[in-house]
């Protein structure tokens, strides 16, 4: 790859910027929410979560401990798993006038990636409402604009090990109108501190620690082999700077060490749900690749996983309680990987080599032109070991479907800048035709 790190490339970014929040791991963390909403000059707590998690065990852990610390809590859970502008705007409602005596001074999220991604859009759109919900989307889908101050004190308690979002700040929210998802980005969307329990990974089903494991894969291998960000133009003002600024030497120290455990743990997580090592880890991991991707963005995995949930038909996928169709995000986004990266190696040979090597992939003394393959045969081995489907075909597509799907993804167009190889759309029709399946 050329323009390299600390070498800009002419009229090339010659600079990154790094925003992660304050971060506490370890089982039984949640019981140190209350002292840590305190901390931020909470009284008076929004809660945020899932109608399945509402009344289980890490809301009630989290609630006696605000209350604990003489917090005050009113919970809001009528959020859709795969968040969308309805959850979003119900959200901004509650905390505008869902109150009891108190006016919320503060957001505590409990769930997974929908939760705490509806939580941070919920506290915009309530704080600085817009005339057009699109209006903070980037184009060409949304008019771009600018957020115009902070939002509340915000606590991110992650119950999944996948999404990274506690460590993000970015909301990916489905668009109902347009029927798929696109993404919200600010420096302000930053939770102020993540709370990381692994504790609330012990009981999920196998097909959840699959989806999301394969998420944080995802996020890690992708930002490893994104565009440099010297590649990046650079910016006028750097304030501006975007969130999917490109692979560089943060992103890379956070990616090497989620891939370390994604290809270590993945499949003991997946498969053994006593194995509390493997799933304490891939939380970790978690964490790790979302403290890389929001500061480095991702590329085409993602980029085409909207077309995929844009499109789905009549599918779930056990262990999910949702209606059809639903793919649960992390299948929608390393179903196509394996021919991504076979397709994108080539733009950087060494970076996928690295990252197979940190999944402790195959590499029996593989040269950069097989780079490509070295990669997508791990992918397809790790996806076999944990029973995700096999291509496109398995999640009811056929080649006939090829055309709308790379249509919807196009219009991902940074993320599909951000991938290590010049990609138009026609590269995008071929690779989904080259996932449609794979043995
Ligand atoms: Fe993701």
């Amino acid at each position: 790859m050329g323009c390299q790190y600390f070498a800009p490339c002419e009229h090339g970014s010659g600079s990154f910027t790094i925003q992660i929040p304050k971060v506490t791991f370890g089982r039984g963390c949640l019981q140190e929410a209350g002292a840590r909403a305190a901390s931020h000059g909470m009284s008076c707590v929004a809660l945020f979560t899932d109608p399945f998690l509402k009344d289980g065990p890490y809301v009630d852990t989290v609630v006696k401990s605000l209350k604990l610390a003489g917090i005050d809590v009113a919970i809001f859970s009528e959020i859709r798993i795969e968040a969308d502008d309805a959850s979003v705007e119900r959200g901004a409602r509650f905390l505008v006038d869902g109150q009891m005596n108190c006016k919320f001074d503060g957001v505590v999220s409990v769930g997974g990636g929908s939760v705490i991604d509806t939580a941070k859009a919920a506290m915009l759109y309530a704080l600085y409402p817009v005339g057009d919900f699109l209006d903070y989307f980037a184009p060409p889908i949304g008019a771009g604009k600018p957020m115009s101050g902070p939002l509340l004190p915000h606590l991110a308690c992650p119950t999944t090990s996948g999404t990274g979002s506690e460590c993000t700040s970015i909301s990916v929210i489905r668009i109902t109108e347009l029927d798929t998802k696109f993404v919200i980005a600010s420096p302000v969307m930053l939770a102020s501190e993540a709370l990381i329990d692994p504790t609330c990974c012990d009981s999920l089903p196998s097909n959840i620690v699959a989806s999301t494991g394969f998420d944080l894969l995802s996020h890690a291998i992708e930002c490893y082999t994104a565009k440099a960000y010297t590649q990046w133009a650079k910016i006028e003002d750097p304030t501006k700077r975007p969130l999917i600024q490109g692979a560089n030497p943060w992103s890379d120290l956070a990616a090497t060490k989620a891939l370390e455990i994604a290809g270590e743990y993945l499949v003991r997580g997946v498969n053994d749900a006593s194995d509390h090592e493997a799933r304490d880890q891939l939380m970790w991991g978690a964490s790790l690749a979302g403290m890389a991707f929001g500061n480095s963005g991702t590329h085409l995995p993602h980029a085409m996983s909207y077309g995929v949930t844009h499109l789905m038909r009549e599918i779930t996928t056990s262990d999910y309680p949702v209606q059809a169709p639903f793919i649960p995000h992390g299948i929608s986004v390393i179903v196509s990987a394996p021919a991504i990266f076979r397709y994108a190696a080539e733009g950087a040979p060494e970076r996928h080599l690295e990252a197979a090597a940190s999944l402790k992939a195959d590499m029996q003394g593989a040269g950069l032109d097989d780079a490509g393959e070295v990669v997508g045969g791990c992918l397809i081995d790790l996806m076999k070991q944990t029973s995700m489907p096999n291509g496109l075909t398995d999640l009811g597509f056929s080649a006939d479907d090829v055309k709308s799907l790379a249509a919807s993804s196009a219009r991902q167009a940074r993320a599909i800048k951000n991938t290590p190889r010049e990609t138009n759309l026609q590269d995008i029709e071929n690779i989904y035709t080259a996932a449609l399946r794979y043995y």
